[in-house]
């Protein structure tokens, strides 16, 4: 039975859209639940630098982001002498602070909470227009697409079967000395303060956390957006907004129920790892529910991106990527029909959509055709248009060198990726290095860089920084022998 309690934890192994190795947060049944699917339940100052690496990629790619803004206008100072936090390009970006040994030091770059203090996901012109499930894919309804929300009178009281967003407290049936909480989303998504390896939050937080509507500066959104007006304020019909019924009814992992392995079945499931997998689940919202799991109208259950095989792969060439992750195949109520995955990537407004050639619950390979040109594209497994959370794929160039050849202090190094002759603003990071000294550039092309130095030398290791990452190769000296 349900306790308010962790009654058993579980320790689980599993790589989420976050990165955690291993895992000790949750219980089953719960509260709290699981947190295998989409994004971790905890506050944003709870997601630590390798949370954001995850998603974002390097401090090397991240260097290139954040330079590349120098292209904007008006052009943003590098130097922040404004005293307020570097969270925007108006207040120019790195504080500079007298160093013990004289002259200034820069703060620390590679931490982002040095900027990015508050969640800078919704603050997006996305999240402004209500588009949630942009980045949170169909695990949410977006308030203005239609969905349907329920006009019939609630009852979420003993003996109805409408959810609250809290629930009810009521005496716990298996130990009558506890309570539980039952009909709400509370009687599951409770807090966990001792989660490892992060605390998971209450709903409240996690919500008030996002800024949304909390009337700070720059901040969107109202608190209509989620408690609902008039009579309806405070309800489940605030929540139905973003959580419709259809929704709800779609939201599952495969359990490790024995009989339908490798595959999700609505009502066939373990107890306790999602919402339709089990009549305890429907419980869960429809306390004095009476019905079936087996009379549910789910379709094709949302499907969720944990992590991809790679972020960035080579322009031109083909290659196979692996999505993990989980519901990405699932059945009907009645077992008439099974849904499956495509990918979809999206860049500049088109879509290609790819059709797999291997597909588990937990798993999608697909070939990345050739023809994908540069750039950073939207991805997401798609079942018959029940969208999984963003990913981004970023197409660039691969850098290589082909030959480097010295004649008389001049290097001439031929390969491919090198991109555009770097910017003024850029010509510091950007160039040909002899360890960390930089050489003169004569010319620079996509493919060849011509450039001098007096301490080139044949066999010495030569590095060319480019915008899509360095590239070595061993100088050959034409006419010499390599010492
Ligand atoms: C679960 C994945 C995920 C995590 C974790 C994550 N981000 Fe993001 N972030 C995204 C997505 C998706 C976008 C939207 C990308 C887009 O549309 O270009 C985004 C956008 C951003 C933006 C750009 C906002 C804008 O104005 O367009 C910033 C800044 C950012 N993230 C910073 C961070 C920082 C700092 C962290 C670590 C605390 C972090 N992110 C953690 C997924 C994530
Ligand atoms: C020195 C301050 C600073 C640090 C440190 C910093 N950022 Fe940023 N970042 C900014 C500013 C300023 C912007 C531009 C925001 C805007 O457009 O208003 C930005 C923009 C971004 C964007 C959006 C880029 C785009 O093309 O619009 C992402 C993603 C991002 N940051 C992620 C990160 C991550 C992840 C880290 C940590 C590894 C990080 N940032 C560290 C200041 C910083
Ligand atoms: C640009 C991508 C993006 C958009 C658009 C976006 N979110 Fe998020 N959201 C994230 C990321 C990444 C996180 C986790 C990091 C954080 O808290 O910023 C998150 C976390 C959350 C959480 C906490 C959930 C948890 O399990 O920790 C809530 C609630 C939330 N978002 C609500 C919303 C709402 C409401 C909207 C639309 C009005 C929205 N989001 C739009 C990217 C986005
Ligand atoms: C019977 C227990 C139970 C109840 C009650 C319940 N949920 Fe869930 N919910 C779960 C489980 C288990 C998951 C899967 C968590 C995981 O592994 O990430 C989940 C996942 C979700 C997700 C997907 C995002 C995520 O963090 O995984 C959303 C959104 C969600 N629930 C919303 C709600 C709302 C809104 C309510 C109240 C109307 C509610 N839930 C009530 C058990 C429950
Ligand atoms: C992004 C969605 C979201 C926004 C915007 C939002 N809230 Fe909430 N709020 C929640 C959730 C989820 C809960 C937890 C469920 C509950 O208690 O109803 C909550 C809980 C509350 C509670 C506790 C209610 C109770 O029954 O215990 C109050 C009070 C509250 N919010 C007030 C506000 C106010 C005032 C604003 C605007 C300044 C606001 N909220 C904006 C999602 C939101
Ligand atoms: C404006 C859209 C919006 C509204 C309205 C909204 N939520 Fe959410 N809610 C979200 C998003 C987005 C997530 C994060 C899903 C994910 O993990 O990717 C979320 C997640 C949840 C979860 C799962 C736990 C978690 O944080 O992932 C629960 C439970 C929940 N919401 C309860 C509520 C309740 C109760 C209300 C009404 C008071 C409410 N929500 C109103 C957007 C909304
Ligand atoms: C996460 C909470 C949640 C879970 C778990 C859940 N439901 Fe629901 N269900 C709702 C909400 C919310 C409504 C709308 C009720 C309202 O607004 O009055 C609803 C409505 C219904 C309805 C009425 C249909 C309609 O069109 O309005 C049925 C039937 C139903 N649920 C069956 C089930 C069954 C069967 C399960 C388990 C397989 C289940 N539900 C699990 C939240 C849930």
């Amino acid at each position: 039975m349900r306790k308010k309690s962790i009654a058993q934890s579980i320790s689980l192994t599993a790589t989420i859209i976050l990165g955690a190795a291993v895992c000790l947060w949750a219980a089953v049944p719960p509260p709290p639940v699981n947190q295998n699917l989409f994004i971790y339940d905890t506050s944003f100052g709870n997601f630590t630098l390798a949370d954001c690496h995850e998603c974002h990629g390097t401090d090397a790619t991240l260097a290139v982001t954040h330079h590349a803004l120098l292209n904007s206008t008006p052009v943003p100072s590098c130097i922040n002498a404004s005293g307020t936090l570097p969270s925007t390009l108006a207040t120019g970006c790195h504080i500079l602070s007298p160093s013990s040994s004289g002259g200034f030091s820069i703060q620390d770059p590679t931490n982002c909470f040095n900027c990015h203090n508050q969640s800078p996901h919704h603050t997006t012109t996305f999240a402004a227009a209500q588009d949630c499930k942009h980045c949170h894919g169909a695990a949410v309804d977006n308030t203005n697409d239609g969905h349907y929300i329920p006009s019939y009178p609630m009852n979420t009281g003993a003996g109805g079967v409408t959810p609250g967003p809290v629930g009810r407290t009521v005496s716990n049936p298996a130990n009558p000395a506890t309570t539980i909480i039952v009909q709400g989303c509370a009687a599951c998504h409770q807090a966990s303060p001792s989660a490892s390896p992060r605390p998971i939050s209450d709903n409240q937080t996690l919500h008030h956390g996002t800024g949304i509507g909390q009337g700070d500066p720059g901040s969107i959104g109202t608190c209509q957006w989620c408690h609902g007006t008039g009579s309806n304020s405070f309800t489940i019909r605030g929540c139905e907004a973003c959580h419709g019924v259809n929704s709800l009814h779609n939201i599952q992992y495969d359990s490790p129920a024995s009989a339908n392995l490798g595959t999700i079945i609505p009502g066939q499931e373990n107890l306790g790892y999602g919402h339709i997998g089990n009549n305890w689940d429907c419980q869960g919202c429809h306390w004095s529910w009476t019905g079936t799991a087996a009379s549910d109208t789910t379709t094709a259950t949302v499907p969720a991106i944990s992590s991809l095989s790679s972020k960035v792969v080579a322009l031109g060439k083909a290659a196979t990527l692996t999505i993990n992750g989980n519901s990405f195949i699932n059945d009907n109520t009645s077992g008439t029909t099974t849904y499956k995955p495509v990918v979809t990537l999206t860049n500049d407004g088109n879509t290609i959509t790819l059709t797999p050639f291997s597909t588990t619950v937990s798993e999608v390979k697909v070939v990345l055709p050739t023809t994908l040109k540069q750039g950073v594209y939207d991805l997401r497994v798609d079942k018959t248009g029940t969208i999984s959370n963003l990913a981004k794929l970023v197409v660039a160039p691969e850098v290589a060198i082909k030959t480097a050849v010295l004649s008389s202090q001049t290097l001439t190094i031929t390969g491919a990726g090198f991109g555009s002759a770097p910017t003024a603003e850029f010509k510091k990071q950007l160039g040909v290095f002899i360890n960390n000294t930089q050489a003169r550039t004569i010319s620079w092309s996509d493919n060849k860089i011509v450039a001098t130095s007096p301490i080139f030398g044949g066999g010495k290791t030569v590095t060319v920084n480019t915008l899509f990452g360095p590239a070595t190769s061993t100088i050959f000296a034409a006419g010499k022998k390599v010492r």
